[in-house]
């Protein structure tokens, strides 16, 4: 097996990566940035030298297919993506990395399914924003059975990629399993409208003042936690297009500050909020996932925070 992750330098990415080479796999890591520098901070440099490492622009169609064919690609898990932040300004260009280079790595996989006649999967990053906000919907979790109405561009073109990705399997026989992720966090999320959570516990470990943008409730998702589930889905062998919503643990805005400063009393002086609420409706009904995965690891929002803050406090000792 020869796993492809694009997005490889990225947040979840660089968790994908660390955790498929402490489960003894071969990765191939693709990205326009060259460098693994968060790979290196959450799993050391030994684990970034056992990675074939190529750069390039997921947009790059003809460049996907030749990696895809010169590295026997078989697995990928696609990552790479600009988000909501930047869609929302450049369209456009969003367009581009987020739904054409999409279809390129489908492109990709279905050129190397033809030629070689091997089976190929993809798992890839859709996300929460497909949903709209949560007045448009009944007051329960939402299974994947209600209507996408994504507010932005960002979830307009992850609903393209699932629409693409059904059809990758109507038509070509492409299986993939498209996953939802709402707020994820833990070391190495710096980007992106929902970052805050974790650029305060970063703050916070430095004994730093951090102002979380965000107001409500978001259901936050521990990055190891979401690799692990990539990996899984990648791994189980399910046929079909599927798309599934990740759940972790909803939590309001100041609840998530008292969590804080139960773990570090500090928090009370160092964190504050201001701003408005993201625009997607946040109550998530996960059940789907583990038919097809099995049970999911689902560490306690608390134990995450607090191995997250020592993470910190340990990185930012060194
Ligand atoms: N982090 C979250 O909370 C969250 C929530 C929902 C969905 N997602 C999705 O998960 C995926 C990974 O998110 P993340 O938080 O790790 O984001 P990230 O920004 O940390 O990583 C994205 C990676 O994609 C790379 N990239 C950007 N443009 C590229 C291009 N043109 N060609 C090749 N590589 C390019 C970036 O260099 C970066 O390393 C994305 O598809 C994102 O939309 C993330």
């Amino acid at each position: 097996m020869r796993i492809l992750v694009t997005g490889a330098q990225g947040c979840i990415g660089s968790w994908v990566v660390k955790r498929l080479i402490e489960g003894g796999h071969e990765v191939v890591t693709f990205d326009v940035n060259e460098s693994l520098a968060r790979l290196e901070m959450i799993a050391g440099a030994e684990t970034v030298g056992k990675v074939t490492r190529r750069t390039g622009r997921i947009e790059d169609g003809a460049a996907l297919k030749k990696l895809v064919r010169d590295e026997s690609i078989d697995h990928i898990v696609h990552l790479a993506a600009v988000l909501m932040p930047f869609c929302q300004k450049n369209p456009v260009e969003g367009a581009l990395i987020n739904v054409v280079g999409t279809l390129n790595v489908f492109e990709a996989a279905k050129e190397a399914r033809e030629q070689t006649g091997r089976d190929m999967r993809i798992v890839y990053a859709s996300s929460s924003a497909v949903w709209g906000p949560p007045g448009e919907y009944p007051d329960q979790a939402l299974s994947e059975d209600f209507p996408v109405k994504p507010a932005t561009h960002y979830g307009v073109f992850k609903a393209a990629n699932e629409g693409n990705a059904r059809v990758y399997y109507a038509n070509d026989g492409i299986p993939s399993i498209g996953l939802r992720p709402w707020t994820v966090f833990g070391v190495g999320r710096d980007a992106g409208l929902t970052a805050d959570p974790t650029l305060a516990m970063r703050a916070l470990a430095a004994r730093q003042p951090f102002t979380i943008r965000i107001t409500g409730s978001m259901d936050l998702q521990y990055v190891r936690d979401v690799a692990d589930i990539f990996i899984q889905c990648l791994l189980s062998g399910a046929k079909g297009a599927h798309v599934f919503n990740l759940r972790g643990e909803v939590i309001e805005m100041e609840a998530l500050k008292q969590l804080l400063c139960e773990l570090r009393p500090e928090a009370a002086q160092l964190i504050s909020i201001a701003g408005n609420p993201v625009p997607v409706a946040f109550r998530m009904d996960d059940s789907a996932l583990e038919k097809v995965t099995g049970p999911v690891p689902r560490t306690p929002l608390k134990d995450a925070i607090r191995e997250t803050l020592t993470q910190f406090e340990q990185l930012s000792t060194r």
